[in-house]
């Protein structure tokens, strides 16, 4: 038996490869460099759904209708039940999503890769007390969902590094949540079934949650002198440094540096906070090092999302959200993959509870 699964292999895939011992992350055979801030989100979705589809349209068509599944998914925000607000974010977006139909077409996939898009921007300005703004189908999902945030037109800059962070996060192996949609698809449930899962494995902060809770720590921290006390006290009492440590990467995870390099490139972009969380993830590493220096933890995805998707002016509350936007690509294609090449997924359980006496 293997704790956590760590080290077992479930499925074959041509989606994604991690490779932790050398950092290397592989989407479709081209490496992360090759497509973080190269190719738009809606390329890297046709990239990813290739194969899977069979009216699979070009990129420009793809993108044409993916806008027009964000104006179709819009009109039901009209009907957000407020209720919803007093959820978290995800819960939210999940408790948004069930109310769509099951289905295994490319029309169920595209509103699904279009709800969290159209659905995060009109929550966060529903809570700010602001009228929810209609998407342009016209435009990218990156640039249109940075319009619906703010209301203005979104600098191609930061259009472009969302697009960025978007591909980051598309796919990454058989994370919690990517298995959590395998294991729902293998029961030939439906699309929007398989991304439920994805998005209910996405909710904790050992996988999706921890960017939020960067910026807590960050916050809480708030000078770089008191980096170390604060840090050095938290591991004291037990607790995990948000945004450090991973299950696969035993050196530093490389979408760390694809979303730091994009930070670095946005306008605007606030060189304290930058400076602050350089120094935080410095004294961080020295730290983990010098409590367990066999045990190699490095900085992950998380840490420089949040700093990025602060920058771009998303509240730490919808971090989560903006992750599964860019997921929700991963979790269909690895979906339909199962569904086209696996079995029902069935393990067993060792069973170490009482037996039963005899009569
Ligand atoms: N801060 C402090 N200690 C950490 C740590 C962190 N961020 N990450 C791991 N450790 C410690 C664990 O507590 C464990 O110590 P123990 O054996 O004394 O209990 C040891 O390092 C080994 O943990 P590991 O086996 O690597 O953890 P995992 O594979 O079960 O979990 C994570 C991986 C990502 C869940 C874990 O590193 C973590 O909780 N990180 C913080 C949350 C986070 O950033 N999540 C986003 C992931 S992309």
């Amino acid at each position: 038996m293997s704790d956590g699964l760590e080290g077992v292999v479930t499925a074959e895939t041509v989606l994604s490869s991690v490779d932790g011992a050398a950092g290397r992350l592989v989407i479709r055979g081209r490496s992360l460099d090759e497509i973080a801030g190269r190719m738009s989100f809606e390329a890297v979705v046709r990239l990813l759904f290739e194969g899977f589809f069979a009216d699979l349209p070009e990129e420009s068509g793809l993108r044409r209708r993916l806008g027009a599944a964000r104006a179709e998914v819009f009109r039901d925000i009209a009907a957000l039940d407020r209720r919803l607000t007093t959820l978290t974010d995800i819960e939210s977006l999940r408790a948004y999503t069930a109310r769509f139909a099951d289905g295994d077409d490319l029309d169920t996939a595209l509103r699904l890769l279009a709800a969290p898009a159209v659905f995060t921007p009109a929550m966060v300005r529903v809570r700010r007390g602001l009228q929810p703004l209609a998407p342009d189908p016209t435009l990218g999902q990156a640039a249109d969902t940075l319009r619906m945030l703010t209301g203005g037109a979104a600098n191609a800059g930061r259009a472009a590094a969302l697009d960025t962070y978007l591909v980051t996060v598309c796919d990454h192996g058989l994370a919690a949540s990517t298995f959590a949609a395998r294991i729902v698809a293998s029961t030939r449930a439906g699309l929007t079934s398989a991304v439920l899962a994805g998005l209910s494995g996405l909710k904790g902060p050992l996988h999706g949650g921890a960017p939020g809770p960067v910026i807590a720590m960050l916050d809480a921290i708030g000078s770089s002198e008191r980096a170390e006390g604060w840090m050095t006290a938290a591991l004291a009492r037990g607790e995990r440094l948000m945004g450090f440590g991973h299950r696969i990467y035993r050196v530093r995870d490389p979408r760390a540096d694809a979303l730091k390099a994009a930070l670095k490139r946005l306008d605007g972009g606030d060189p304290a906070r930058l400076a602050l969380a350089e120094t935080v993830e410095r004294t961080a590493l020295a730290l983990l090092h010098a409590r367990r220096p066999e045990r190699r933890l490095d900085t992950n995805v998380e840490f420089y999302t949040a700093l990025l998707l602060e920058a771009l002016g998303f509240p730490p509350d919808a971090f989560t959200n903006v992750f599964a936007m860019g997921r929700t690509a991963g979790w269909i294609a690895h979906a339909r993959e199962q569904l086209a090449t696996g079995r029902l997924i069935r393990p067993e359980a060792r069973y170490v509870g009482p037996t039963p006496r005899a009569a």
